[in-house]
């Protein structure tokens, strides 16, 4: 074998290297047991004494070289321990502080809420904000002819159609939270005790106290024997929890087609407590949410038994509850994300 030849083939073969396995296999083919190299030792016996020092010290500069080269390619595959010192952290450094956020105040205002009615026992349900126009309103014994059955006053869906035929179906968004009542009363028997939060939807033009989408929480109680009484019992606990136990309530009659009877309740005005002041008009009362004994239209709608089951039923603006708690005078700083206003909550 010719040992000049050898030396070329590797300064060839090294180039070829380019990864770990390629270099184990480069070793093994020269340096393993029955590799290039001992095969060319294992012809030193048999050579005379003159051949033998000079080929003798040729394998091992061969062998040398072998090794130096092998240790080269292994060094350059490994990262440098200076690039590691590079790439590698600082436990040294100091900290970069992380800004912790929170959770917006209509969120922590409807958990708050949703809270004091689940230690009531009321459970909560949510409801889709795409709702068929009879849950929206028929289910609800809101007339045809009602104003807020209004092509403007709600938006509603294109209508599909399938096959050139019109779907039965209107499709709109909810105007409320009120059709969950219907939803829940069509698959569960009562008793009853259910709170809903949720968005809502109207085309209003936006103002300090208006906007196209905003929150409500629905709330409804069935079963035998439920009584204006409970309601404003209810009613009572939940306006202390939110607004202090120093607060006076009252009901004001009103209309909902979904209740009757039906009233608005006020609570004394939070600022001037009853004195009259500029937030609530002089009139000493803020007006907070909607409520009355659950229609029997509604119950036949949704297939319960007048004669076993009575009910009643309120909804409420978040925004409003979380405007009137806070001394907030405009619904739009809760849709902006300024920092500086939700950073105060
Ligand atoms: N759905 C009414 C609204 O959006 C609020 C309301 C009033 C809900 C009276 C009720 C209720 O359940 O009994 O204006």
């Amino acid at each position: 074998m010719d040992i000049h030849a050898v030396s070329s083939q590797i300064d060839l073969d090294i180039q070829q290297v380019d990864s770990f396995e390629a270099l184990e296999e480069f070793r093994l083919r020269y340096l393993g047991r029955k590799g290039i190299l001992a095969e060319l030792t294992s012809v030193i016996p048999s050579l005379s004494k003159e051949e033998r020092a000079v080929f003798g010290q040729q394998v091992n500069a061969l062998k040398n070289k072998l090794l130096s080269l092998v240790e080269d390619k292994q060094k350059s595959f490994s990262v440098s321990p200076e690039k590691r010192r590079r790439t590698s952290s600082d436990l040294g450094m100091p900290g970069l502080a992380q800004e912790l956020g929170h959770l917006h105040p209509l969120t922590q205002i409807t958990d708050e809420i949703c809270a004091i009615f689940s230690r009531m026992g009321f459970t909560i349900v949510e409801g889709p904000e795409i709702e068929t126009e009879y849950n929206n309103f028929t289910g609800l014994n809101i007339p045809l002819e009602h104003p807020s059955r209004e092509a403007f006053d709600t938006f509603y869906l294109k209508e599909k159609t399938e096959g050139g035929k019109q779907k039965t179906e209107k499709l709109l968004l909810r105007s409320h939270t009120s059709p969950v009542q219907v939803r829940v009363m069509k698959k569960h028997k009562p008793p009853l005790a259910i709170v809903v939060p949720g968005r809502v939807y109207r085309p209003d033009a936006v103002d300090a106290s208006h906007s196209f989408m905003f929150h409500q929480i629905e709330g409804f109680m069935v079963g035998k024997d439920i009584k204006f009484s409970d309601l404003k019992g209810i009613l009572a606990m939940f306006a202390k929890a939110v607004f202090g136990e120093e607060i006076k309530m009252r009901f004001r009659p009103h209309f909902f087609p979904f209740t009757e009877p039906s009233a608005e309740v006020d609570i004394s005005c939070i600022i001037c407590k009853g004195q009259g002041c500029s937030v609530c008009g002089r009139k000493g009362w803020l007006e907070i949410l909607g409520s009355g004994m659950i229609h029997p239209n509604v119950f036949k709608q949704v297939g319960i038994d007048t004669k076993q089951y009575t009910g009643f039923a309120f909804g409420m603006g978040v925004e409003r509850i979380a405007m009137l708690k806070y001394g907030i005078n405009d619904i739009r700083l809760f849709f902006e994300n300024d920092l500086r206003f939700l950073r105060q909550f």
